[in-house]
């Protein structure tokens, strides 16, 4: 009897019965939302703080308050608060334990504040913090491949077009054109942080709060740049979690893409990289096996952060306004979205500066299989020929040489004659690989000098 009227739930005055253990167990979220716990305490310091200049609270009740706030951090923290099953969330953990520590006083923290306009600030603050982490964590992966094209510019690979070689390209080239994914990525990001860094305190459960709060100093007190303008619309919505998932997923695919090249690029097939040791692993049976399980997880990973996004859309769907306890199954995605893209970004980053490019294979592989074709056409393209001829006839070329089982460089001037009589001496410069990248000088192309340039670009940022 004495426990259960010390574990009394704070909204029993309305009820007859004590709440079934498996309705207890089923609608808990502490299990989860307690990472929220050092984001409700800042958050309820500030509202203590708040109070008192509205002079809801004294000065002197404010600083207890927030000390005991502290004291209770600091226990959880230490794991010497014990929390109990009565403790639906961290919000009704912290305030029990508040008020066991400092007596009744503590009490008053929850006037004119609601659970509702709680949870909001407090996954606010949660989402600014871990966006502007990940964000750094884009920025070091972006770094990471900067500083390995920087250092490989001469390297040539084959370029891919539906996974057929294509047209060859700079090993720099390949790996700044993810440093571009992930600068939209970032700034995707850095976008959804100014809807999400907007205050909701002081919307209380739905329609306001009755006391003289000044929720802009409030803001200013949190850090916030300003508040939100509907209260109704503070509590209830979800977007920012959502848009941070949107980014999320974004850059898990843009990862994704990568991981399935290395992946296929390590194999023995294509061999044109060589994963470090340390981040690949082992087989339990096969002996010669070095599997790169780091990029297949990252890979596989992508899954589940859609998964949060798609979950998140469809509880948010439908729902009345305001508050709804549909609500409180953001925060698992939220935070499994936010460890997912954390630990990938980082494993990603480290892998990266290990990645050893094998130049010869990679520089073969880009110097057979036809790749020059295209500058073959646009040789006779220079001798006068419309592209659509040219095309045509290199494509007879080809077609010849795959007859004679003959690549396209080893082709006599005399054979190739045959196929147009524009071809002269000169057609050999076209067929070399170096050439080939050199003429690609359009803003944003394979040369030298345009990656350069675009490096040069990015370092002034
Ligand atoms: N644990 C709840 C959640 O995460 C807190 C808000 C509860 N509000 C309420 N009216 N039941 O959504």
């Amino acid at each position: 009897m004495k426990k259960a009227t010390k574990n009394k739930k704070m909204w029993s005055g309305r009820f007859k019965t004590p709440t079934n253990r498996l309705v207890e167990t089923f609608t808990a979220s502490l299990s989860f939302d307690r990472r929220l716990l050092a984001h409700d305490i800042t958050g309820s310091i500030a509202w203590a703080r708040a109070l008192a200049h509205a002079k809801v609270l004294t000065k002197n009740e404010a600083d207890k308050i927030t000390d005991g706030l502290k004291a209770v951090q600091k226990a959880i923290e230490d794991g010497r608060a014990v929390f109990s099953d009565q403790d639906e969330d961290i919000h009704m953990a912290v305030e029990r334990l508040l008020t066991e520590t400092i007596g009744e006083l503590g009490g008053k923290l929850h006037t004119g504040r609601s659970r509702n306009d709680q949870v909001a600030l407090d996954l606010r603050l949660y989402l600014r913090d871990e966006i502007k982490q990940i964000i750094e964590a884009v920025k070091a992966l972006q770094s990471a491949l900067v500083v390995k094209a920087k250092s490989h510019i001469d390297v040539v690979l084959p370029g891919y077009t539906h996974l057929q070689k294509a047209q060859p390209i700079r090993y720099a080239h390949y790996l700044l054109a993810y440093y571009e994914m992930l600068e939209r990525d970032r700034l995707r990001f850095l976008d959804g942080l100014q809807r999400v860094n907007v205050m909701p305190l002081g919307s209380g459960a739905l329609a306001g709060t009755n006391y003289p709060i000044n929720r802009e100093e409030l803001a200013k007190a949190l850090g916030f740049p300003s508040v939100t303008q509907n209260s109704l619309d503070a509590v209830g919505d979800r977007d920012g979690a959502i848009e941070f998932l949107a980014a999320a997923g974004i850059l898990m695919m843009h990862l994704s893409r990568f991981c399935e090249e290395l992946v296929l690029w390590s194999t023995e097939e294509f061999g044109f990289i060589e994963l470090p040791d340390a981040f690949c692993t082992g087989s339990s049976l096969m002996p010669q096996k070095k599997n790169p399980d780091v990029p297949e997880l990252i890979r596989a990973k992508t899954g589940r952060v859609y998964g949060h996004l798609m979950a998140l859309l469809t509880v948010m769907k439908g729902l009345p306004l305001a508050y709804n306890k549909d609500l409180q199954e953001d925060k698992e995605a939220v935070f499994d979205g936010v460890e997912t893209v954390k630990t990938s970004l980082s494993v990603l980053t480290e892998l990266v500066k290990g990645i050893t490019i094998r130049r010869e294979a990679a520089a073969r592989a880009a110097g057979n299989g036809f790749l020059l074709a295209t500058e073959v056409a646009d040789y006779l393209v220079g001798k006068g020929l419309p592209f659509r001829q040219a095309h045509e006839v290199v494509g007879r070329v080809v077609r010849y040489c795959l007859d004679q089982d003959k690549d396209l460089t080893q082709i006599a001037l005399k054979e190739l004659q045959k196929f147009s009589n524009r071809f002269q001496k000169d057609v050999l410069g076209h067929l070399n690989l170096e050439a080939s990248l050199e003429r690609k000088q359009s803003t944003g192309a394979t040369a030298r000098n345009r990656i350069r340039e675009r490096i040069r670009q990015i370092e002034g940022k």
